[in-house]
Order: C-alpha cells, then structure tokens, then sequence
C-alpha cells in the first residue's frame, strides 16, 4: 500500500499531458508577463493594510525587518520553485513538483493545501477590496447598508455583497481567456505601482525621525484570551505570551508573510508560458526582489510618518497622508489599492483554477473538470465551480484569521517543494534543469527550516485549524482519489496485463508511466 501511496508521475509523463489537444493550454506568456504577473498579485493586502496592525500590535517600527525576514524566506523558497518550474513546465505548481518527487500521497496534500492557499487567500483579499470600495464610497457620502457591508458591521444576517461579486466578475474574465486577463493586469499593476511609490516618494518628506524612536519596542508582556490566540513557539516553549521585542518581529514576520503570497503563483501558469526554462526563474525572482525592496521603503517611510500606536488598521498608508494633512494624496493611495486588490485577486484565483485543473486531469478529482474550452482554451469548468464557491466564501467569512491559516497553508508548501528538490535530484539527476537551486542540498534544507520557523511563530489555533482541514484532504484522497488516480489506473492495467502473460510492451508502458521510486517508496 505504501508503494502506491508514493507512485510518483514520471516528469516526462506530466509534460506529455499538457500535449494532449484536449487538456492543453493557450501558450502566450513571456517572463515580462510573468513579473508583471508577479508583482500584480503580491503587492495587495499584506503591504496596503497588514503593515498597520503589525507595526501596531507586534513590531512597532521594526516592522521593516519582519519583511526582511519574510522576504528572505520567499526569496529561499523561490530558489527551490525555480528550479522545479523551469525542470517541470505544466500547470499546477507545487503539486506538480510533489507528485513527480515525493510521490502520489503528498502530492495530494499539496493539492489541498493550495486550495486553502488561493481559495482563502481571494476570499481575504476580496473582502479587502470591498473595504477600501466601501471607504472610498463613504468619501462620496453613499454608505451601505450594514447587511450587505462587511460581516463585523452587521447585527445579525451580513453578506459581503461587493467582495462577492468582485469574485463573480472575475471568474467571467478568466472563463475568456488568459490573454486579456494578463491585460488587464499589466494596466492596474502600473496604477498599483504608481500608488506604492507615491507614498514612498511623497511620504519620504513627510518623515519624523521621532517617530522610530524606539525602533523596537519593548517587550510587552499580554493576557491573551485563550492561550490558543499565542504563536505557537510561546507555548511549546512554556514562554509568557507577549508581543514586541524581537520575538515580536518574527510575530510580525508570520504575519506580513501574507504580502509576500502570489511569487509562488507565477510558478502555476507555467504551461502557458512560452519560453518556461528561461522565463520561468525571471519571473518569479524578478517580481520577489521588486516587491520586498517595495515593502521595506514603504513601511520605513509610513512608521516614519506617523508614530506606529496611531497607526490606523483598516488603511494605514492612506489615514497617514490624512494625518499629516495631505487628504489628496490619501484619497488617490485609497483608489490603487482598491484597484490593485483587484488583480491580487484575479490571480489568487487563477492559480486556484490551475491548480485543481492539474489534479483533475490526474484523476485525483473529477476529470469532468480538466475539459479546457474549445473557443477560450481555459478550464472553465473548475474556473466557474470554484469562483462561485470562493465568491460565496467571500461574502459570509470574516478575513482576520482565514490570513494566518493561508499563510500556514503556503509555508508548509514551500517545505513541501524543497524537500521535493532534493528528492528529484537524487532521482532524476539526467533531467535538463535550465535553472539550478544554488547549494543543493543545504539552500532547501535551510529553506525549510526557515518556513518551519514563520510557520511555529504564528498561533496555535491556525495550527489547529490547519490540521482539520488537512484531516478532511484526507478523507477525500482515500474515498476518491487513490481510486480514480490516472497513475494508479494505468499501474493496475499494466499488472493485469503482465498477469495475462504479454510481457514487453506493458513492462515498458509500466516504465513510462509509473515514475522511479523515490526514496519514501
Ligand atoms: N500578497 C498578496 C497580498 O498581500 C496576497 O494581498
């Protein structure tokens, strides 16, 4: 049983299945669509409203540093996805890369765990979106009315109405087809770029050098409500729950890590790109050092501008041009991020699609939807089921909690794919590599102890949380996938077929198909 729960899928097999006429994908990106992509879905909630609350709650000023931390954890991480994404170009990202180096069971779980990665992750920055929307329109003197705001302003019955169908629309653009999609998202990623850089620029003159003063705050000792609200390093360690100090900084790091979520995405349009070798480790390094190199000037510039306990939680970069009397500049910051979250949200759920097409056209769920469009070549069967699910979500889930378990989610995969690096080198050696992890094995080996580290310092709850959902991924791979698997039907019709005594051809179709032993099998 454990030999079939670690079948691996020959890299050349995956490769061989995006050919197929019917589960191919329109080929039409170049590494400038990938960064552009990139940087379209990174910078988004994390930088436009978590820096606030963690400069208020965790870090203080020292806030820069947790995106320090964070970036250098996504900049390791991105190393060992570039090479799995330049060895192995098809859609579906870190699963892809799990199923051909760790086997059949751990792909899956990978599986699942994007799901809560990207599904999550839209529905959070959807409703976001809907935050900013609501404050713009609250300038204009229109306010809506509480029960088809936001959830926490409602008494009884709240639907999201605007995050829910900001997601609808969307799903319609994807359905149409990648091409304009990556239109779309080159115009607000300028805007967004823009915004981010006047608030760098503008802001730089408005700094108060008082302000960083302290830099790092003291540690602060909290009564937390339930000792499940702490990072898990403070229980496991028996330590006080606190916040600020330098343990803080990592607090935060867990945190914003949400703002650095999406370079890992860039990796799931693989197959639609043109040039994957080459383009692929451009554009996810690329758009990983523009974005961190962003986020480090614009926290030290907005904790700079005003001290981190006035700091406001819902638009923090925008209420600080309030605050310092520039209304105007606050007002256009409050436009490009709700501009800007729009694409953060189009690709979140883009890699969602993608990544659920690759495992439907494994068997792993339902084939029905692995069919791409005749006309849009998209697979716009799971595109339309998950944006209505995502934008159901969307409307009824309230986002500060569901960002710590999309961050569990995403770091546990970036274990996952260095781990899964080492692995296909030892197992496939002879495979052309057109971008090579520097430092292998030591660069994912740190890889992973760095994920480890973010994923201990958020709290236990998410932990637990975590651990539900990946019990339920479970269930569903046991009830359905390991007997539907693509792999698992070919290996069966191949020892049925040696069994009836034709041997040569199935041995060899048994090599083709059933991928080397990895070292778990
Ligand atoms: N990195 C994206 C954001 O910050 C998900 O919204």
């Amino acid at each position: 049983m454990s030999s079939t729960l670690f079948r691996t899928k020959r890299v050349e097999q995956s490769i061989l299945d995006t050919e197929e006429p019917e589960h191919a994908l329109k080929k039409s990106l170049s590494a400038l669509d990938l960064t552009v992509f990139g940087v379209g879905v990174i910078i988004g909630t994390g930088i436009f409203v978590l820096t606030g609350t963690v400069a208020k709650d965790n870090a203080g000023p020292a806030v820069a540093l947790a995106f320090v931390v964070s970036g250098v954890v996504c900049a390791l991480a991105a190393l060992c996805y570039a090479e799995f994404a330049s060895t192995l170009p098809v859609a579906g990202s870190a699963y892809t890369f799990s199923y051909a180096s760790l086997g059949e069971l751990p792909a899956w779980i990978i599986g699942w765990d994007l799901v809560l990665e990207f599904a999550l992750g839209t529905a959070v920055v959807a409703v976001g979106w809907s935050g900013y929307i609501q404050s713009l329109m609250d300038n204009a003197g229109w306010t809506m009315p509480d029960a088809l705001g936001s959830r926490e302003g409602a008494d009884a019955f709240g639907f999201d109405i605007l995050a829910a169908a900001l997601v609808l629309v969307l799903t319609f653009i994807l359905v149409l087809g990648m091409k304009l999609s990556a239109r779309i998202t080159s115009l607000v990623v300028a805007i967004k770029l823009a915004v981010v850089l006047t608030v760098i620029i503008a802001g730089a003159f408005l700094i108060d050098a008082d302000n960083y003063d302290p830099f790092i705050p003291k540690t602060q000792t909290v009564d937390a409500a339930s000792n499940l609200d702490a990072p898990l390093i403070q229980l496991m360690f028996g330590w006080a729950p606190s916040n600020f100090g330098v343990m803080g900084i990592f607090t935060a790091a867990s945190v914003v890590f949400f703002a650095f979520i999406g370079f890992d995405v860039v990796a799931t349009a693989a197959e639609e790109t043109k040039n994957p070798q080459r383009d692929m480790p451009r554009g996810i390094i690329g758009s990983l050092v523009i974005c961190t190199t962003l986020y480090v000037l614009v926290s030290i510039v907005v904790t700079g501008m005003q001290h981190y306990t006035r700091l406001s939680v819902d638009a923090p970069l925008a209420d600080a041009f309030k605050d310092t009397g520039h209304p105007w500049y606050a007002g256009f910051i409050s436009f490009g991020a709700a501009v800007g979250l729009t694409t953060v949200c189009m690709i979140l759920l883009l890699g969602q699609t993608r990544v659920f097409f690759a495992m439907s056209r494994d068997g792993l769920l339902p084939r029905f939807f692995s069919h791409v469009h005749p006309r849009f070549r998209t697979p716009h069967r799971p595109t339309i089921l998950l944006g209505v699910i995502i934008a159901v979500l969307a409307g009824f889930t309230p986002l500060t909690e569901l960002a710590a378990l999309v961050n569990i989610g995403t770091l546990f995969a970036f274990v996952v794919v260095a781990i899964g690096v080492i692995i296909l080198r030892k197992t496939r050696p002879d495979l052309h590599r057109s971008f090579r992890t520097p430092w292998v094995p030591f660069l994912p080996i740190l890889s992973v102890l760095a994920s480890l580290w973010l994923m201990i310092n958020l709290p236990a709850e998410t932990w637990v949380r975590f651990a539900i959902w990946m019990a339920i991924g479970s269930v569903v791979y046991f009830l359905y996938g390991r007997s539907h698997s693509r792999l698992g039907r070919h290996e069966e019709t191949t020892a049925a077929e040696v069994g009836k005594g034709s041997p040569g051809t199935p041995h060899r179709r048994n090599r083709r198909l059933q991928g080397p032993r990895t070292a778990a099998g």
